[in-house]
């Protein structure tokens, strides 16, 4: 698993240009399950059929990122941001845009630093000029972090670890699952700008039961705000965060299930940010959501962190969810 976790992490894909990773998810596929196919905003879904319970599992695909909004006489770009990107988190920071072009992130004014805001900031490619820095990039193109992949110890670290992780987690769940279910394996895209895949491709398949895999804050750094989220203790059962309260039916099926199965886990309150099932559940005329998240330190940095015991048990987790009877 971790070399699929490390090429997924690694294959650049903003919202909006999941490509790259949908191909490689694709390919993954192959063989293992009875259809597989690509909506019209790029969702790609991949279904196990059944006479159970239909439930819909989505992971994004998409990953934050940087977007050009101008190039200046200079050869610097201007940018903005492909979701909830912080200006710290990019400062200095390599960055990587279509057809391989690398980029660093500077400021205006060593002063700037104290008060960051993109505004200040430019990503330089090396260009001489505004001709030459044309030639390589446009406006609109998007950047992602460049950050190696690494395991360390039990971690592992690198970006988009939110949500690759999630789409590993599904395409292992996918190979193990045995059920009468019919479940739907949705590789979502543009999560990181509104939850926009998951809401459509949530439309078209109209399932019971909404379940979403995605990564969430711990609170258990040095002077971490609270919460009661930590590495290395199990998945999450998601109660609350901005984009849903989760269907009491199915966070309570998902704690036992759990239980039922040996697996640890926590009980999560995201007090900012939001999943997929946030789209999900505020489908049609609404559809019963739960979450299972994989805790994740330095979320929406280059080298988010995770805990390979939890994604270990989030896979164990997730097969288990699909394969309950949901009565
Ligand atoms: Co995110
Ligand atoms: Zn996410």
């Amino acid at each position: 698993m971790l070399n699929l976790i490390k090429e997924l992490s690694q294959a650049y894909g903003p919202s909006g240009r999941e490509e790259e990773v949908r191909s490689l998810i694709r390919g993954e596929l192959q063989g293992k399950v009875e259809d597989v196919y690509t909506d019209s905003l790029g969702n790609l879904v991949a279904v196990r059929e059944g006479k159970g319970k239909r439930i819909m599992v989505a992971a994004h695909m998409d990953e934050i990122g940087l977007i050009v909004t101008h190039v200046d006489d200079e050869g610097f770009l201007r940018f903005s941001s492909i979701g909830g990107l912080l200006p710290t988190s990019v400062m200095g920071r390599r960055f990587l845009l279509p057809g391989g072009i690398r980029a660093t992130v500077g400021v205006e004014k060593p002063e700037d630093l104290k008060d960051l805001s993109f505004k200040k900031m430019y990503l330089d490619i090396g260009a001489k000029d505004k001709k030459e820095a044309l030639k390589e990039v446009g406006i609109g193109h998007m950047a992602v972090f460049e950050s190696s992949f690494a395991a360390a110890g039990s971690r592992f670290s690198g970006k988009a670890m939110d949500d690759r992780i999630g789409c590993a987690v599904l395409l292992k769940a996918l190979e193990e699952v045995q059920t009468h279910n019919e479940i739907y394996f949705v590789f979502t895209v543009q999560e990181e700008v509104g939850l926009r895949g998951a809401r459509t491709s949530a439309y078209r398949l109209n399932p019971e039961i909404g379940l979403a895999v995605d990564v969430t804050r711990s609170g258990d750094t040095p002077e971490a705000h609270k919460m009661a989220v930590g590495l290395g203790k199990g998945p999450a059962v998601k109660v609350k965060d901005t984009s849903m309260i989760a269907h009491p039916r199915v966070k309570e099926r998902m704690m036992t299930v759990a239980e039922k199965e040996g697996i640890p886990y926590q009980l999560e309150v995201l007090e900012r940010g939001g999943t997929d099932a946030g789209g999900i559940h505020m489908t049609r005329e609404g559809i019963p959501s739960g979450v299972m998240s994989i805790p994740c330190r330095y979320i929406h940095t280059a080298a988010e962190m995770v805990d390979a015991g939890d994604v270990d048990y989030a896979r164990r987790f997730l097969v288990a969810l699909l394969e309950d009877s949901w009565e």
